[in-house]
């Protein structure tokens, strides 16, 4: 018998399995489909949770090399083991991702195993391996997140030229990374493998780096990065692949001028594109955008009766925590309620290190859009807790309504900016101005007094600078 349900999503990544567990919360009869074999997407299974594993191991390896002199440690022999660092990444995933079949029990989540397509308006045929399963649903959620772009020039094999899924399992280290794109992608994974002693050249067809990030946090990345023996191949379009004996050939064209780059690995992070193929919309007739991406209304509506669709697949930045905030709002929306995800209060982080965190606008953004504001710039160098931490890269950045002194804009660049920037999502959330956090008690010795002092500095009245 076909089994009805109140709501079906279709993608179990952040925005579907968060989206689902909301519903049931509200006491809809809910399933989840998903086809991978495990739950939690990209982000947890090939994407945030296995980078940030390797991240942490190569951090710690590289602060041990490189800071252990100047804290008085000394290591003898210091190494590292590739197998346990990757034994170790696997081992997270598989906890989270296993986490999250028990919060499906725990909240009565039917886990639906399989390809979920729709086979008619509100119906949906779930494909695993020769069993084929229909199911019913008065609401259904399209989730299907995204995936990588690939360059017809460089198609993947994930062995050499590798997508960041690729980039997560190499079995040794690369003697010669090069990453085609500068964003986040290209700078996570390129320091994971230079930490590990990879030559690793970032090949970027605009003018910087990051080029969407306030030009501050662009210019001391750029420095950091070329301190920590990263390439930063600006300006520099990515024109051909070709493989030799010795490994790869990778030419690019700079200002006219060719240049080629030998390799053995190639990591392609030009951007993701939304997942919607195979999905049968043309059974409801839904229409999805030349770049593959569902075109919602402001509650997730598609405009076909009854079908949502939120995360990768819609408008807006490729984040897993949007795509939560958009699941839990969707799940609302469909039990009555007003669901609702604030966009001007999303933060963006890079898990380089220093780590960058950013909220609402650029400086370059606002100069643009004519708006009159105040900025203030505090450095970690002048922080007392970052001077014991040994790490005084970076600086916390504010930008404040000239006339209301509403925050418009947070970047950080520094030690765990990755938590520091909680803060100020709490404070665009609420409309704080600058006035707001200058006022705000901040515990001494912390990071987040540097926060404090910029929100002074906006009044001209930092204490430490
Ligand atoms: P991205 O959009 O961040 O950066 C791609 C870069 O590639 C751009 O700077 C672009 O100018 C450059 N590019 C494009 N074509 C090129 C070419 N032919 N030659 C040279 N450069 C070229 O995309 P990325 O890094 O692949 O990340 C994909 C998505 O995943 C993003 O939306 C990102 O937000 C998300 N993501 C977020 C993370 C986080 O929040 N920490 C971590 C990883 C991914």
């Amino acid at each position: 018998m076909t089994e009805a349900f109140d709501v079906a999503v279709v993608g179990g990544g952040p925005g579907g399995y968060v989206a689902a567990i909301r519903a049931a919360q509200l006491g809809l009869k809910t399933a989840c489909i998903e086809s991978r074999g495990s739950l939690g997407g990209t982000c947890l299974n090939v994407g945030c949770i296995p980078s940030k594993a390797l991240l942490q191991s190569t951090e710690a390896y590289f602060h041990a090399a490189h800071k252990g002199k100047e804290l008085g440690l000394v290591f003898k022999g210091l190494d590292f083991d590739l197998k346990q660092i990757m034994d170790r990444k696997a081992k997270i995933v598989k906890t989270l991702t296993s986490g999250i079949v028990g919060l499906f029990k725990k909240n009565k989540v039917t886990y639906l195993e399989g390809w979920g397509s729709f086979a008619g308006p509100g119906q949906l045929k779930i494909v695993r391996g020769e069993e084929t399963t229909q199911i019913t649903a008065k609401n259904i959620i399209i989730a299907t997140g995204s995936e990588p772009i690939e360059l017809s020039m460089a198609p993947f094999d994930e062995k050499s030229i590798v997508s960041s899924t690729g980039a997560l399992d190499f079995e040794s280290v690369p003697k010669h990374l090069v990453v085609i794109g500068g964003g986040v992608i290209g700078l996570e994974m390129g320091s994971v493998w230079a930490r590990l002693g990879a030559k690793v050249t970032i090949v970027e067809a605009l003018a910087s780096i990051l080029a969407n990030m306030d030009g501050d946090v662009i210019n001391t990345m750029t420095k950091v990065l070329k301190s920590e023996g990263i390439t930063v191949k600006a300006n520099s379009r990515f024109t051909a692949l070709s493989r030799s004996k010795s490994g790869l050939n990778i030419e690019i064209e700079a200002n006219g001028a060719k240049e080629n780059l030998a390799c053995d690995k190639v990591l392609v992070a030009v951007g993701r594109r939304a997942f919607t193929k195979n999905l049968n919309l043309g059974a409801i007739g839904l229409p999805t955008e030349t770049n593959g991406k569902i075109k919602v209304d402001n509650h997730f509506r598609t405009g076909v009766p009854g079908v949502f669709a939120i995360g990768d697949v819609i408008a807006g930045a490729m984040l897993a925590h949007k795509a939560e905030e958009e699941g839990i709002a969707c799940a609302e929306i469909i039990a009555g309620k007003a669901g609702h995800v604030n966009y001007e209060a999303i933060p963006n982080v890079v898990y380089t290190w220093p780590e960058v965190a950013s909220i609402g606008r650029t400086e370059e953004e606002l100069k643009s859009a004519k708006v009159d504001y105040k900025a203030s710039k505090f450095p970690f160098s002048a922080n007392a807790r970052a001077k014991c931490i040994g790490d005084t890269d970076g600086f916390v950045k504010l930008l404040a309504d000239a006339r209301t002194d509403r925050l418009i804009g947070a970047h950080i660049v520094g030690p765990n900016a990755s938590e520091l920037i909680a803060e100020l999502a709490v404070a665009f959330e609420y409309g704080a101005s600058s006035e707001d956090v200058a006022r705000s008690v901040h515990a001494h010795p912390t990071l987040a007094e540097a926060i404090k002092e910029a929100a002074l500095g906006i009044d001209r009245r930092a204490i430490h600078i």
